[in-house]
């Protein structure tokens, strides 16, 4: 829109039909969305939230009962959903995954890595190198073996996206949690060195990075009298974050809303990287 002297004001202009047409949807209508870690917490609220923006939806982690309820609960609201049990720290779990979804399915647009572990709150020189190598296994490796697998099937059509579900201890360290941290902040080189081999394939690889989130993992901490206190002091909006929170920016970055970001991470933190 240009004003009196000729000057472009950068202004849309009203009832722009042209314009509006084009505002990008976070529908995901005709798309096949894959879960893991989707038994409980978050995965689970993504898992609605996929499947109610349209998605086709396959839900793993390795308590199949719960991921069968989910499945039914999905398809009860009036979305279509699969249980997949398995773990993503196995291989052959995860190349099961990919090979049932390519031969039931036929496609896969999007890929939310998303189960995760924090078994430890423990000082460093005191994390048993065991528990050391099962949240990397998890956090780390298990993303690496679900998007390897997956890429060959997201590269197909018009390509597809992953959604790496990292933590704000990819860059916040906090004391007593060095496996975690160092898990996510590998998730997120991980997707920034995906993000750039698998452009040209037509994959975008981005991560999100949520703060305290109210779910099972994060009670231990929530509703311990000092840490509890302690982790509100540090956020900058004063309470916890909730997994239906975490959703829209998961949508966002699974979306053609999205179709031009790739390699990066959003935060979701109540303001907790703001410092
Ligand atoms: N809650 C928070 O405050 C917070 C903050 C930042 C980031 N995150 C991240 O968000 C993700 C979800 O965490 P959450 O808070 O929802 O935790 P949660 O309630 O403990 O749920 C973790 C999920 O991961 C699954 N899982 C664990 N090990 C697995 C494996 N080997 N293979 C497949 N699935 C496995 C669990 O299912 P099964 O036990 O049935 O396998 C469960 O569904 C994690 O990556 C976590 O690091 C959480």
């Amino acid at each position: 829109m240009a004003d009196a002297d000729g000057m472009n004001t950068g202004a849309v202009a009203l009832g722009d039909d042209a314009l509006l047409a084009t505002a990008p949807s976070l529908r995901l209508d005709g798309r096949v969305a894959w879960v893991t870690g989707a038994s409980r917490g978050l995965g689970r609220s993504l898992a609605c939230a996929l499947a109610g923006a349209g998605a086709e939806v396959v839900v793993s982690a390795r308590d199949g009962d719960a991921l069968r309820g989910l499945a039914e609960e999905i398809r009860v609201g009036g979305g279509t959903a699969h249980a997949m049990p398995g773990s993503v720290s196995s291989e052959a779990d995860v190349e099961r995954a990919v090979s049932t979804i390519g031969d039931r399915l036929g496609r896969l647009d999007v890929l939310v890595n998303n189960a995760g572990i924090s078994p430890a709150f423990t000082r460093s020189e005191k994390v048993p190198v065991g528990q050391w190598r099962e949240i990397l296994d998890v956090n780390l490796t298990g993303a690496f073996l679900c998007a390897g697998h997956a890429a060959e099937l997201l590269g197909e059509d018009a390509g597809g996206a992953i959604v790496n579900v990292s933590s704000i201890h990819s860059v916040s360290a906090h004391e007593r949690l060095a496996a975690y941290g160092a898990s996510k902040a590998g998730l997120e080189s991980l997707t920034r060195t995906l993000a750039i081999e698998w452009a040209p394939r037509g994959i975008r690889v981005n991560a999100v990075s949520p703060g305290y989130i109210e779910t099972e993992m994060s009670s231990g901490l929530r509703e311990h009298e000092h840490w509890s206190q302690t982790l509100l002091d540090r956020i900058p909006m004063r309470r916890f974050g909730r997994t239906q929170e975490i959703a829209p920016a998961v949508l966002f970055l699974a979306s053609d809303a999205a179709s031009y970001l790739t390699g990066a991470t959003l935060f979701v933190d109540g303001g907790w990287t703001a410092r």
